[in-house]
């Protein structure tokens, strides 16, 4: 019995072969399940006693070169083939990984995140299914205010109170004053929905960034200079104008306007041939919403402002029409590449 195994070990030593099949062949004869090793294994326990012990040494050793040869023929064949380039030129660049973009509105919020976070503000965010009081009570709407028709809201509920989709960002300053004390410097981006028709100009759900300034002798010209700092760092322009408004959460209330310039005729078609653009609101915090949110207006004073993103967005991409952002179209969002 011993010599037989002791043939196998002769042949096995012997075999040789360039051919991937032939290795696989010679494996699950020697190897495999229904091979000759598993066919010893199964025979060890008719061997006598006396003889078990070089039996077993003579399979194990069997066993050992059979899986040493596989091992061996198969590393050599690899190299030959990378040696006559079968797998290509190894050094080549490899291809190149899609690593993703990130969506414009989320670069331009990011950005204008870092614009204020370098003065100081901080990122406070609030519910978008938002009660009456936070959307409009607190904000100087009471109910049957006719201010409260400029937004066009989404109700949920009705009774016993009203729960709604937020209409602006200006909740979240409810909220935080609510919940934090003065000195504040808070900005709220987020996402707001409105009941409006969906067209290149509007969407019935887009993002805003709200901003608060809270504390003692805050003034008008605070603002106005907070608001210069902002469209140098965005735009690179410095030029804005405050045009008088009404916000029942401000007084005095504002729009603010930048001078865009009319080089070109892209210039002169988005400025209507003014040069000038409009790109937020803004005003000193109503003393009835500082009330509202437990803050002295004696004691303290501040700033409030509201920009939506998707506006912002198209005016720097240049973008044509507010529902791409929404398509998910990759050829349009690949347009878009940013660090931050
Ligand atoms: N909430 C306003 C809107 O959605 C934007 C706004 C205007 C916010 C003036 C403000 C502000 O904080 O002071 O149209």
């Amino acid at each position: 019995m011993t010599d037989k195994i002791r043939a196998y070990i002769d042949e096995v030593e012997q075999f040789s072969t360039d051919k991937i099949e032939d290795i696989e062949n010679f494996r699950i004869k020697f190897l495999g399940k229904k091979g000759i090793l598993n066919d010893f294994f199964a025979e060890f326990k008719n061997v006598p006693n006396e003889q078990k012990k070089d039996f077993g040494k003579a399979v194990n050793e069997l066993k050992e070169s059979a899986q040493a040869k596989v091992e061996s023929l198969k590393s050599s064949l690899e190299t030959k083939l990378e040696d006559k380039g079968v797998y290509g030129d190894l050094t080549r660049p490899a291809e190149p990984i899609d690593i993703g973009a990130r969506h414009p509105i989320s670069i331009v919020k990011n950005q204008i995140i870092n614009i204020f976070s370098n003065i100081g503000f901080n990122v406070s965010e609030g519910p978008e299914i938002e009660n009456d009081w936070h959307n409009f009570t607190a904000l100087n709407l009471p109910e049957y205010h006719p201010a409260r028709d400029m937004q066009d809201t989404f109700f949920i509920q009705t009774n016993p109170e009203d729960i709604l989709l937020r209409t602006h960002t200006s909740s979240v300053q409810v909220r935080y004053m609510e919940e934090n004390k003065a000195p504040i410097r808070t900005i709220s981006p987020g996402r707001v929905f409105r009941n409006e028709d969906i067209s290149a100009r509007s969407h019935c759900i887009f993002h805003q960034v709200e901003g608060l300034y809270i504390d003692k002798n805050v003034s008008f010209k605070d603002l106005k200079q907070t608001l210069i700092y902002f469209t140098t760092e965005l735009f690179g322009k410095s030029k804005i104008r405050l045009r008088p408004s009404y916000f029942p959460f401000t007084e005095p209330s504002a729009e603010v306007d930048i001078y865009w310039g009319l080089q070109t005729e892209t210039d002169y078609r988005i400025t209507k041939g003014t040069g000038w653009l409009e790109i937020m609101g803004c005003g000193m915090v109503d003393p009835n919403v500082l009330k509202n949110c437990n803050i002295d207006p004696k004691e303290y004073t501040g700033f409030a402002f509201g920009m939506g993103i998707e506006r912002i967005a198209m005016l720097l991409y240049q973008i044509g029409d507010i529902r791409m952002f929404y398509e998910n179209d990759l050829r349009f969002l690949e347009q878009f590449k940013s660090s931050l």
